[in-house]
């Protein structure tokens, strides 16, 4: 019989998105302590961007050509010696920030957390990266209170969007930057939309916002800093303005150790950087509590992410250049068994 064989997206060389290549490899095999699944969702995010860009600090050490994909949702199909709690079958879940754009890949079982049976594997996905990141952002690093006068900025892309979700859930008072076009969807989300072509986000509010989330380092964040009230709090935590303009890494990396010299300021504001790896690594613990709480407010129907499409894996490329074009109103994620 013909043996299986894996099929992997991997970037040739960094840069465009020209560079990503889909190709028939070998089928790998689940070392000690690792667990094979077959991959059933992956997610194409902004930050798969910035490590083909070769602009993403946890993967500078990499080189091409490496199997992109930043987490995965799967059903194990085989174990590794020593693995145990595990059963062939299990759906589970993990961010293994590059390799899971794949068909079928290994995982270290002691990261794995469980996908309750009955959610849909592709919401699923959008939950691991984005939706984690919002909800540590609110929970773990802001530590929000209820009726906080919050701003999201990028409130219409997949982080901004959990976190006007979840700031609704926590009972946050929200409002939310984006493009005049997303104006309705960032009021069925629950917040105020405020248009960032046309509207100065600084005079919505004459006291300034309690906290102020902010992904895109539009100015290097200056004026999402500017736009909190004595006190308040920036939480950053991408800086896909500096991507966009073709900013070199050292300057976005200037930006983010500015915003720690900006707390000596007069007014009390404090402003910090968010990273989900960092968080990980500190509080392994959190990062599965929380990605399970997460999936058990899908499986209640208390959250519905919104995915734009579902992606085979001839058009991956295709779905970089969307993401870096913009305009999307939900995540795109790759499902291995969808025929091209
Ligand atoms: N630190 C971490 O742990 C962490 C975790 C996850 C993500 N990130 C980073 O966070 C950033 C956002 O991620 P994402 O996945 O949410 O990206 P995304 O889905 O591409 O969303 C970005 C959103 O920002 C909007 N935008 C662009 N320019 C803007 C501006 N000047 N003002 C307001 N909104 C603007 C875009 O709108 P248009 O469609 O109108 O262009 C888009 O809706 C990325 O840089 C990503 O790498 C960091």
């Amino acid at each position: 019989m013909k043996e299986p064989r894996n099929r992997i997206v991997q970037v040739r060389r960094f840069g465009g998105p020209d560079a990503l290549q889909v190709v028939d490899v070998p089928l790998p095999t689940a070392g000690p302590g690792e667990v094979r699944v077959r991959v059933l969702a992956s997610g194409l995010e902004y930050t798969d961007v910035l490590i083909r860009r070769h602009l993403y600090p946890q993967t500078m050490r990499h080189r091409p050509p490496f199997v992109m994909g930043y987490d995965v949702v799967g059903e194990i199909d085989q174990l590794g010696n020593g693995v145990s709690g595990f059963q062939l079958g299990d759906r589970v879940a993990d961010m293994t920030v590059v390799g899971s754009n794949v068909a079928y890949c290994t995982l270290r079982a002691d990261r794995l957390t469980r996908v309750p049976a009955g959610i849909d594997p592709a919401e699923a996905a959008t939950l691991i990266l984005s939706w984690t990141t919002a909800y540590q952002l609110l929970h773990r690093a802001a530590l929000v209170k209820q009726a906080q006068r919050v701003l999201v900025q990028g409130a219409a892309g997949a982080v901004g969007q959990a976190l006007l979700v979840l700031g609704s859930l926590a009972g946050l008072e929200l409002w939310g930057t984006a493009r005049g076009a997303h104006a309705a969807l960032i009021r069925d989300l629950g917040a105020t939309p405020i248009d960032y072509q046309r509207e100065d986000f600084t005079r919505v509010l004459p006291d300034g916002f309690d906290v102020v989330f902010d992904g895109i380092a539009q100015d290097g964040y200056r004026r999402s800093f500017a736009a909190l009230k004595n006190g308040g709090l920036l939480c950053a935590y991408g800086y896909s303005a500096g991507v966009q303009a073709q900013r070199r890494m050292a300057t976005m990396l200037v930006w983010i150790a500015r915003l720690y010299l900006w707390r000596w300021l007069p007014g009390g504001k404090r402003a910090r950087f968010y990273s989900i790896n960092l968080m990980r690594a500190q509080h392994p613990a959190w990062f599965r509590e929380d990605l399970e709480r997460l999936f058990g407010l899908l499986a209640t129907g208390a959250i519905r992410p919104r995915i734009a499409e579902r992606i085979s894996f001839d058009r991956v490329a295709d779905a970089h250049r969307r993401i870096e074009a913009g305009g999307l109103d939900g995540k795109l994620v790759l499902c291995p068994e969808l025929a091209p």
